[in-house]
This record gives C-alpha cells, sequence and structure tokens, in this order.
C-alpha cells in the first residue's frame, strides 16, 4: 500500500510522514521542493516533485497510491473538488484531511468523496509559539493584543492522528476535534518558554490593529489577517476546551506544551 501526502514538508505533514515511515508504509511525499524536502523527511520516503493546488498536474503522482493526506494550504480551496475526483479516480480508497479552519469545498469535498475519509480539526497548533522566537532571543519579549487560553495541540499528535486513520479501520466518516491537554494563555506559556530558554521573558500588549498590520506585513491578506486575530479576540469554546480525542485515538495522553518547548528550545536561545 502507497500513501500520498500532501503538505508533506509542513507543520504537520511531516509529521504524517514520520508516523506511516515508523509503521512501515510505503510514503510518497508531493512537494514543491524535492532537493529541501530530501533535508527534512526520512530516507526512503519517495518524494514528487508538484503541487496539490494544481491537481491536473498530479497524474503520476497518484499512480499506484492507495491513501491520501490532504493539508488544506492557500488557494486549495478552488481545486479542492477536482483534487479529491481525481484521487478517486486514480484508485485511493481512503483520504484524510486537515482542515483549513473551517469546513470548506475541500473538507466538504472529502466527505462527499465515496471513499473512506476522516477529518481532522485541530485547534491552535502549537507550532504558532516559532512566530515569538525572533523576538524572544533579540529582546525577551512576546508582544500580543490578547492573553486568551488557548488548548493548543502538538503538530506531532495531529500528524500522528492522521496516520491511525490512514492506517487502520474504524475512523471512515468520523471528524475529530484535536487539542492539547491543557488550555494555557500566552503569559502561561510565556513562563514555560522563559524556563527553556534560561531568562525571564516578557508579555507586552499591542493593540488588535498592530496584530493586524504585523501579520499583514509578512504577507497575509488583510482578510486572512482579520479573521486570524477576530479568533484570537473572541476565541470559540472548542479553541479553548481540552477534548480528549487525541487520547482516545492514541491511547496515550496528548503531549504538553511543555514537552514542545523542550524540543524547541535552540529557537529560543540565542545561536
Ligand atoms: N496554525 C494553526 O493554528 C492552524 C489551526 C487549524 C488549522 N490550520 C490549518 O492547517 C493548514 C496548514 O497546515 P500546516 O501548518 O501543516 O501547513 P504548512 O506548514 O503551511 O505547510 C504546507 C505545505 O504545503 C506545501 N504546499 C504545496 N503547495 C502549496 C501552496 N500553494 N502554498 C503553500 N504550501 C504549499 C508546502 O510544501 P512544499 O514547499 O514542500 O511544497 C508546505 O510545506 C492550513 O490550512 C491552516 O488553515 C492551522
Amino acid at each position: 500500500m502507497t500513501t500520498l501526502v500532501t503538505g508533506a514538508t509542513g507543520n504537520t505533514g511531516r509529521h504524517v510522514v514520520a508516523e506511516l515511515v515508523r509503521r512501515g508504509e510505503r510514503v510518497r511525499a508531493l512537494t514543491r521542493d524535492p532537493i529541501a524536502a530530501a533535508r527534512r523527511l526520512p530516507s526512503g520516503v519517495e518524494l514528487v516533485s508538484g503541487t496539490h493546488n494544481e491537481p491536473d498536474t498530479l497524474g503520476a503522482a497518484l499512480d499506484g497510491v492507495d491513501r491520501l493526506h490532504v493539508t488544506v494550504t492557500s488557494g486549495l480551496a478552488e481545486v479542492g473538488p477536482d483534487l479529491v475526483k481525481r484521487a478517486v479516480d486514480a484508485g485511493v480508497r481512503r483520504i484524510t484531511v486537515v482542515w483549513g479552519g473551517a469546513v470548506g469545498p475541500v473538507e466538504q469535498a472529502v466527505a462527499a468523496s465515496g471513499v473512506e475519509w476522516t477529518r481532522l480539526e485541530p485547534q491552535e497548533f502549537m507550532s504558532n509559539t516559532l512566530t515569538w522566537a525572533g523576538t524572544i532571543v533579540a529582546e525577551g519579549v512576546v508582544r500580543e493584543p490578547y492573553d486568551f487560553p488557548s488548548a493548543l495541540v502538538h503538530e506531532a499528535d495531529i500528524g500522528a492522528v492522521a496516520a491511525v486513520a490512514l492506517l487502520d479501520d474504524g475512523h471512515s466518516g468520523q471528524v475529530y476535534n484535536l487539542t492539547g491537554p491543557a488550555p494555557l494563555t500566552p503569559s502561561e506559556r510565556i513562563a514555560i518558554l522563559s524556563e527553556v530558554a534560561g531568562r525571564d521573558i516578557v508579555l507586552e500588549r499591542i493593540t488588535h490593529e498592530q496584530a493586524v498590520e504585523r501579520l499583514m506585513s509578512t504577507g497575509v491578506s488583510r482578510a486572512d489577517a482579520d479573521y486570524v486575530i477576530g479568533w484570537y479576540a473572541a476565541p470559540t469554546a472548542d479553541s479553548t476546551t481540552v477534548d480528549p480525542t487525541v487520547e482516545r485515538v492514541l491511547g496515550r495522553p496528548a503531549r504538553t506544551f511543555e514537552q514542545w518547548a523542550a524540543e524547541h528550545a535552540a529557537r529560543f536561545r540565542p545561536a
């Protein structure tokens, strides 16, 4: 059996790849940059050049593939249904998808695909914390407009749940809300990061608009920036409430933020 992983070099995709390889599965990783991917992904993974944002270029990538993992990247909504149709026509019999934060055309196409599917609905990724690394290392400061709790989930747990849904029976038609084991405010995360960074880190409050402009300065559109900062301004119940699904599906506790911080300690210390 072969699984095609899209978004394979990304925050969650590379953990899907690692977990499938760990379980002895044959993995084909789709990437726009196979050379860079070869440095990030385990050896033995078949690297295929391309992007799932252009389904009409995926002919060879879908040959002999039984299972497909979809990461919803920006711009995929327009072509998602075509991607799913081509995959099913090529013989794919099971699909997992990490939602794009809402149930859009890609997620709907997967649910209507006629084959087995599982939708992962992770709340906030712990990897978002890496956006703080620059100011923490340079100034010992984090600037955020809000200090509300978030039940952040470790991206490796998202990958592990996807691998289980791809390889084990009994997950078809399931929608998995994924959180970490504790709702944490930015202040609480900063206290944990201060431990691993070996320095006191302070939280400086900025305005909502300053946060939107900062996100736009990284190339994000006004609409997307308003959506993301708006999400932090009014967290949903799902994003602040711990859900036991990770532990139920994996049969072990969800990874903690302390574990994540220890794994990424070097990113928060001067080089
Ligand atoms: N961050 C959060 O808190 C959060 C929470 C819930 C849901 N989500 C959703 O999770 C998804 C992102 O997952 P992620 O963080 O694992 O992804 P990511 O790190 O952004 O990686 C996406 C990968 O997709 C590949 N790719 C192919 N075509 C692309 C394109 N046109 N644009 C961008 N990347 C492309 C890239 O790999 P190559 O360069 O190797 O081709 C990239 O490594 C988004 O839909 C987001 O809305 C995020």
